[in-house]
């Protein structure tokens, strides 16, 4: 029931949409007018190609005319990508920012030319030139993140890997916001010992941490949202780590893509005879890695309705009408109206319900599911 209507509601989003943009942009076929743009951060991270894949499907035969463009981790290519997309005649600016301060600039161009912009997924901050966001609830990724750790722990001193995103990003405080607030108190009762962090045990009495003092945290466990910086810092925090930080431990890991790297090193580590290890984006290589007990956990965000959403208020945008939200995020400069969506946690328990039967994926594309 769900699922048709869902369909149903796909089918008049495009019906909708497809009138409305030939009447709002005048496009014609053959024009090489773009109507809507999308900047997303970059294709080497699957999270991305998949929020482009599932762009394209919720166009797909639509004379919507959009563009999607990627920025490859350089603020300087999204300026150039969104002054494009500004010569193409764009009303409609989607963007997903690679440094959430650096893309201040290329924002207040678009807004110079009259176009509406919709942060997406990353918060724009230090702007004004920023009209709405489409975001997950951030907080509660990383809240649940900690909250696996913590109803996986078993007994006292568990020692505990503290990794972080990027600080570019404000997502990465988000999340780690999220999962401070409810593992700080079972540091605080020692059910768990910090491993890693001179930054976070010198705060492991503060709940509520300041941007400042988050900075300061992530300073230290950044993994800039790079595999290969996760796998480095996970060999050396495991190099240096006495014996006691070692046996069964927990593992906070921002994302898929950090978490598959950081499992390998914490999984070659002799010493390490058990770990629990957290992700988020329900990637297809972690969903394998979860099948096969490598590790523990994902934060399912499910990309259909975030582009659902971005494109619903692009729609309106263009229609003039003014598009619904649920509330705000203050950006350092303005509070943006923004339309949140829920996440859901994802282990080997109900992998196969939240993931195959929901149709994200498809079970042919996992082994021993
Ligand atoms: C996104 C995550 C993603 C990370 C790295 C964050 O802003 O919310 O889904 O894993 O960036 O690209």
């Amino acid at each position: 029931m769900k699922k048709v209507w869902k369909l149903f509601s796909v089918l008049i989003v495009m019906t909708v949409l497809t009138g409305m943009l030939a009447a709002c942009s005048g496009t014609t076929g053959g024009s090489s007018k773009v109507s809507v743009g999308i900047v997303l951060p970059t294709k080497d991270e699957p999270r991305w190609v998949q929020d482009e894949q599932r762009f394209k499907d919720a166009l797909a035969d639509s004379d919507y005319t959009t563009e999607i463009l990627f920025s490859q981790g350089s603020s300087a290519k999204e300026k150039e990508n969104v002054e494009t997309l500004l010569n193409k005649g764009i009303e409609v600016l989607i963007i997903a920012p690679h440094d959430g301060a650096a893309a201040g600039s290329a924002v207040e161009a678009a807004k110079k030319e009259g176009v509406t912009v919709i942060a997406y997924d990353r918060l724009i901050t230090e702007t004004d030139a920023i009209d709405y966001y489409v975001t997950f609830d951030s907080l509660a990724v990383g809240a649940a993140q900690g909250q696996y750790l913590i109803d996986s722990a078993e007994g006292k001193n568990v020692p505990l890997y503290l990794y972080a995103g990027a600080s570019s990003d404000n997502n990465a405080f988000l999340f780690f916001e999220g999962a401070w607030k409810v593992l700080q108190p079972k540091i605080a009762d020692g059910t768990f010992v910090i491993a890693n962090s001179s930054e976070a045990e010198a705060l492991k009495d503060k709940q509520e941490l300041t941007r400042d003092e988050l900075g300061k945290i992530l300073g230290q466990v950044t993994t800039n949202w790079d595999p290969n910086e996760a796998k480095n810092k996970a060999q050396t925090h495991l190099t240096a780590a006495a014996a006691n930080l070692k046996g069964d431990v927990a593992v906070l890991a921002p994302n898929d893509g950090t978490a598959r790297s950081i499992a390998d090193v914490f999984g070659t580590d002799s010493d390490i005879s058990s770990f629990v290890v957290t992700g988020q984006d329900a990637e297809k290589a972690s969903i394998q890695y979860i099948i096969d007990g490598k590790q523990s956990m994902t934060v399912f965000k499910d990309v259909r309705t975030l582009v659902a959403d971005a494109i619903d208020m692009a729609i309106d945008i263009l229609d003039d009408k003014k598009p619904a939200t649920t509330g705000s995020y203050n950006n350092g400069k303005v509070d943006v109206k923004a339309k949140q969506t829920d996440v859901i946690v994802v282990d080997e328990e109900n992998v196969k319900k939240e993931l195959i039967d929901s149709e994200y994926y498809e079970a042919s594309e996992f082994k021993g599911l």
